[in-house]
């Protein structure tokens, strides 16, 4: 969702916001804009669209200042158009500022100003003509700042500059990320770290509440109350190599392909062959506390919600624990009866997905042992669990997302060795799950080695405008993810149902134009699941079987096979998904989609 980046230093702000706002693409737009202080005075220059169309109207405009502030919108409050694009700015045009979040109160807001010359149709808006009402009262910016932001109900992330106080930004958070880049004589501002990490890998986490005023050669930050406080400079570690696009066509697919390196990354030093388990000190509990855990609870939105389905088959497995897969949304209004040995996991890629986090929020007032299995380092859910494991997936930017799902499951297999060894698993099944684990990296190659013949395949499905994905056991979370990654990017319409429930109402729906997709591994349901099949093929239903390696008999049954190598049945997510993966990217190339940046989506959803 939008994007924040900020710059005070002595080189020219422009190209490194620019650069800055091509780093936060990822995360979802539609307009994008910024504002930069020039000869005394602040110029602001927006574009709707891309922001290829901003850099180009910019070349009309060579802005030599060395402070600005820079966004990109995705759109809430009021269409997408210039005038509703960041930055926005006071009645004077003296105070520009770019928002990330709701102000929930606006329109109490936008009535308290009568005078107020309002030109959008934002939340934000209302922000630069409060800060310039209280910088009219009392003509100090941070304090201006403070006062406006105490008036507000919502959340935010906010980077302000203003005319009268040059060499100046003002930055501050509530539910809305920001993180601050320390340069030589050279700050950075914004929502993630993407954009900061190729000038700088030292950061500061603004926690909530906090504003800092920041010069070219001093931060000071306040807290609340505030008073100052000394924050501690944090050292990521990602490098820019594994942000670019590395020879591959999009983000996405080399995403998919880097699954069996980051996969190397979320098992290394975590697995002990030898007693059959996992060791994952981030659990922060001891053996006593784990060994009376009776319930846990996955709780995440998309992606991460089907990979904490696969959690909950794969604990309930392995370590014998009632366990469900929630999703945040839901459970946060839920009203949810914790017990006093309740786990909550929050699954989350980016960490910052607002209803995760006030999902997890409720979960830990009512008691529950709250931990995370997160991507991205520092982000909000990271820091407010009490412990948990990052998935070291690396940056993953493409909103689809690919390899952030299978290094969850990656990551939910050690906690279920770890607690299952503390239980009824056996040290010969420990070993087996490990050893069956080092082989995923090398099975999965083989998967990616098909991505010609997926695309040939892609070819004959594209004119298709309905799906069905269907699986079961393990494989159903694998269907609902394969037809996610479906209609996301190719906007194609599809649904995924366990197969056993397709005659209980779908199947009215299938004919020869409604193509099925099966991941129909041989496992326990092997059987169960070929009756559901040949259901659909009496119908005359195409079908695209995502297969075990030498499944001869299948070929029965599916018009086409793509297969996979065997592993165990808790193991088969890992692998069966690649190809839905590919699939899907494959068809939304064929059919000229915008891959990495689907319409309407956001890779990091900040808002309710
Ligand atoms: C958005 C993204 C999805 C993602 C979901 C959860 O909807 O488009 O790809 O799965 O948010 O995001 P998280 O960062 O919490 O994993």
């Amino acid at each position: 969702m939008c994007g924040i980046i900020g710059y005070i230093g002595q080189k020219k702000a422009t190209p490194i916001l620019i650069q800055g706002l091509r780093h936060l693409e990822y995360r979802g737009y539609d307009s994008a804009g910024l504002a930069v202080r020039e000869d005394g005075k602040i110029k602001c220059v927006k574009e709707v669209g891309r922001i290829d169309n901003l850099a180009n109207k910019l070349k009309q405009s060579d802005l030599e200042g060395t402070i600005g502030i820079a966004h990109t919108r995705w759109a809430t409050h009021g269409g997408v158009t210039q005038k509703n694009t960041h930055p926005h700015f006071s009645c004077d045009k003296k105070i520009h500022l770019v928002h990330n979040g709701i102000i929930e109160n606006y329109k109490e807001i936008k009535n308290s100003l009568p005078g107020h010359k309002f030109v959008s149709e934002t939340d934000s808006e209302v922000l630069a003509h409060l800060i310039e009402k209280e910088y009219k009262n009392n003509g100090n910016l941070r304090i201006a700042v403070e006062k406006a932001l105490s008036q507000v109900r919502g959340t935010y992330g906010i980077a302000v500059i203003a005319e009268d106080e040059p060499q100046k930004i003002i930055t501050a958070r509530l539910g809305s990320p920001i993180v601050i880049g320390i340069g030589e004589n050279e700050y950075f501002i914004a929502s993630d770290t993407t954009p900061i990490l190729p000038y700088t890998k030292k950061i500061v986490f603004l926690d909530d509440g906090e504003i800092a005023e920041i010069t070219k050669d001093n931060i000071q930050i306040f807290n609340i109350k505030d008073e100052e406080i000394k924050k501690p400079i944090e050292k990521i570690q990602w490098d820019n190599k594994s942000t670019g696009k590395q020879g591959f066509a999009h983000y996405m697919l080399k995403e998919i392909y880097d699954q069996p390196s980051v996969f190397e990354d979320a098992i290394r030093g975590r697995i002990k062959l030898e007693e059959g388990t996992a060791i994952l000190g981030g659990i922060n509990m001891d053996n006593y506390q784990m060994r009376h855990i009776d319930r846990v609870i996955f709780i995440a939105c998309g992606t991460a919600f089907h990979a904490g389905l696969v959690g909950k088959y794969i604990f309930e497995k392995l370590v014998n624990i009632p366990t469900e897969a929630n999703i945040a949304s839901e459970y946060r209004y839920s009203n949810p009866t914790i017990g006093e040995n309740t786990l909550v996991f929050a699954v989350s890629q980016s960490g910052e997905t607002i209803d995760t986090l006030a999902a997890i929020r409720e979960a830990k007032q009512k008691g529950a042992f709250v931990r995370g299995i997160i991507n991205v380092v520092g982000s909000t859910i990271a820091r407010e669990t009490d412990g948990g494991t990052y998935i070291h997936a690396g940056p993953e930017l493409a909103v689809a997302s690919t390899k952030a799902y299978t290094n969850m499951i990656a990551v939910m297999i050690l906690y279920a060795l770890q607690f299952g060894r503390l239980r009824k698993l056996t040290v010969i099944q420990g070993q087996e799950i490990i050893k069956a684990l080092q082989n995923i990296p090398a099975q999965m190659e083989t998967i990616l080695k098909q991505s010609d013949k997926i695309k040939n395949i892609s070819e004959k499905y594209k004119n298709f405008k309905n799906f069905f994905f269907l699986g079961r056991g393990l494989n159903y979370p694998v269907a609902l993810e394969g037809s996610l990654k479906l209609k996301e990017i190719t906007y194609i319409h599809s649904e995924a149902y366990p197969g056993g429930e397709m005659k209980h109402g779908p199947i009215s729906l299938i004919s020869e134009n409604f193509p099925i997709i099966s991941p129909i591994t041989k496992n326990d349901l092997y059987e169960k699941m070929k009756s559901n099949l040949e259901e659909a093929k009496a119908r005359k239903s195409p079908i695209l079987a995502i297969a075990t390696e030498a499944d001869e008999s299948i070929k029965d049954l599916a018009d086409d096979i793509i297969y996979v190598p065997q592993t165990l049945n808790i193991l088969e997510p890992l692998l069966n998904t690649i190809p839905l993966q590919l699939f899907a990217y494959h068809m939304a190339v064929t059919l000229g989609r915008d891959v990495d940046k689907p319409r309407n989506l956001a890779k990091s959803v900040t808002v309710e």
